[in-house]
């Protein structure tokens, strides 16, 4: 476990800052101790997404997920973290201003010794995020479609007006203190600019391969929740692999040849 403001919490975060322009940032959700545990090690951040809502809980949109339902699962995902950068996402209405977002962020660091928080949003948050960060909390920023807020989930950046305002927020929340942000379905060449124009690492999330690093949702990616999106690659089919073990331990049981007398006492 990192301790807030620790010189082993500090070191992990500046590497991930000196991997800008010269190795990739492995970024995964996790949502419990057992994922957390096998991602960390190829990790450099750890993300405790509000993407449960859907994954977990079938929620149509992260606005429903609570801080409970965010500290009960970030204190799981911290059991199974060693080295990573652990990273709990703000849910919906927890940082609607400066004191509600810092009181908010003071609990899910306390409660669940994570190391940073994420917040969706630019000029909306500025003053939020400078708050948190005066009070040695550090910030993941998020721009592009922002599943909290968003009304479709369409790539963000093709038009002009929407490009201009998109880097400005990212400048913005650069110097607002932001350690890295998030790129979610950003157009190539916007995230192409933004990663060149800002200091900090950018996360892309189907916002191509200019960034800095990548983040995937881990159920996404072994193939456990079943989603069919434009930026997910299904690198493994779990579900498939799950089944096979269920129904070799129902065979087996009906067949009496478990369990055997090693299984028993
Ligand atoms: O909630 C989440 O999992 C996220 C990532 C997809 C970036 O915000």
């Amino acid at each position: 476990m990192l301790e807030l403001g620790s010189l082993k919490m500090k070191s992990v975060l500046n590497k991930i800052l000196k991997k800008k322009n010269k190795s990739k940032i492995i970024c995964l959700t996790a949502y419990s101790k057992n994922i957390a545990q096998i991602i960390d090690k190829h990790c450099d951040i750890v993300l405790v997404g509000d993407s449960l809502g859907s994954v977990l809980y079938n929620y149509k949109s992260t606005k429903k997920v609570t801080l409970d339902i965010m500290i009960e699962h970030s204190k799981s995902v911290r059991m199974g973290i060693k080295k990573s950068l652990m990273v709990v996402d703000m849910p919906y209405n927890t940082y609607r201003n400066s004191s509600e977002g810092l009181k908010n962020a003071k609990k899910i660091m306390r409660i669940t010794k994570c190391d940073a928080v994420k917040l969706e949003g630019g000029t909306k948050i500025f003053n939020t995020v400078k708050t948190l960060i005066k009070n040695k909390i550090p910030v993941m920023g998020h721009l592009g479609v922002l599943p909290q807020s968003a009304k479709n989930f369409k790539s963000k950046g093709k038009k002009k007006s929407e490009k201009k305002k998109i880097l400005k927020e990212a400048k913005l929340l650069e110097q607002a203190g932001v350690f890295s942000i998030v790129l979610e379905c950003v157009e190539t060449q916007l995230a192409k600019n933004i990663t060149r124009e800002i200091k900090i690492p950018t996360i892309g999330i189907g916002a191509s391969l200019y960034c800095d690093g990548q983040v995937l949702v881990t159920d996404d990616l072994i193939g456990l929740n079943q989603i069919k999106v434009r930026f997910v690659k299904k690198y493994e089919n779990i579900t498939k692999k799950i089944r096979s073990a269920i129904i070799n331990f129902k065979n087996e049981v009906k067949k009496k040849k478990f369990p055997q007398k090693k299984h028993s006492y």
